[in-house]
């Protein structure tokens, strides 16, 4: 009944949701949903969990409703406001790995737009001997990242600051360049909002979804500009990509002395730019 429900209502994955959500109104996690198929469910339960379904048949994302969602492998809190974790930023956290795990030295690293923390928390947490901070314009993100920091245990400086010039304010303080910039930036255009799916069009911030109109690249941009100072020689961008981005992010990083590199993700998509200062 609650997949037929949430199917009526548009919802793509109707059978995950209605039991992700029935499982989360009985306290359960999915398997324990089906190992515990014979108990009788209260009439507190019943209502709890048709009020989760009315929301996600209203297309609120199932995240904001359950209030969470992994991402690699650890249970971030989400919560209206601020951008939910998406599995294909996942690959920033692989490719920040594979670039700094052997340093042998504590490693500087720092993410721009933080949002729920997702990507400087699991970097603290994987790469063991770095020091992070997580900057965003929005104060909602950094007080939900923080939260996400303390609750996985992960030491991350998270500040509330504008752009690049946060970024800037961070190597000022610590006295000397980053090895690692990191982020996820705004990178819709404005224009294409209709043709969001209703979950993202009207239940995300705006601030995480749209660049400046006109301007898809701006962020990049920005990075790739800024990024001279604020990083050591060797040290590295990597800047997650928007649809169809690839190719004008390739040229502007050459255009300014960039080695860059386009990472694909699962679904073959050129999602994860990488770039390093070329030499000479
Ligand atoms: C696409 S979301 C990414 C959030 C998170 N890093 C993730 O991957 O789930 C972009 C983030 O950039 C932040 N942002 C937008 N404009 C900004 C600005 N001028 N300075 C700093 N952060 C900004 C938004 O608030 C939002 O949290």
């Amino acid at each position: 009944m609650a997949r037929e429900f949430l199917e009526r209502k548009g919802v793509e994955e109707a059978r995950l949701d209605a039991e992700l959500l029935v499982s989360h109104a009985l306290g359960l996690d999915r398997l324990q949903l089906f190992l515990e198929l014979e108990r009788p469910i209260t009439s507190s339960e019943l209502d709890r969990a048709r009020d989760l379904l009315v929301r996600r048949g209203r297309r609120e994302p199932t995240a904001y409703v359950t209030g969470k969602r992994e991402f690699y492998g650890r249970d971030f809190v989400v919560r209206t406001g601020v951008l939910i974790p998406r599995p294909e930023t996942e690959l920033i956290v692989d490719r920040g790995r594979e670039l700094l795990a052997g340093a042998g030295r504590e490693v500087a690293v720092a993410d721009l737009g933080t949002g729920s923390g997702c990507l400087a928390v699991t970097l603290a947490l994987e790469l063991g001997d770095a020091r992070v901070w997580g900057t965003d314009i929005s104060a909602d993100a950094v007080e939900l990242a923080r939260e996400n920091a303390e609750r996985l245990e992960a030491e991350v400086d998270f500040r509330v600051a504008d752009g690049v010039s946060g970024l800037a304010a961070i190597v000022s303080e610590r006295g000397g360049p980053l090895d690692l910039i990191v982020s996820n930036p705004p990178y819709i255009e404005p224009s294409e909002a209709d043709s969001l799916a209703p979950e993202v069009r009207e239940y995300e911030p705006e601030v995480a979804l749209f660049a400046p109109a006109g301007d898809p690249d701006h962020w990049l941009r920005a990075l790739l500009d800024a990024g001279r100072e604020l990083l050591t020689p060797e040290g590295s961008l990597l800047v997650e990509l928007g649809h169809m981005q690839a190719e004008r992010a390739r040229s502007l990083a050459s255009d300014r002395g960039w080695d860059a590199t386009v990472h694909e993700d699962l679904a073959g998509i050129e999602r994860v730019f990488e770039a390093q200062r070329a030499a000479g």
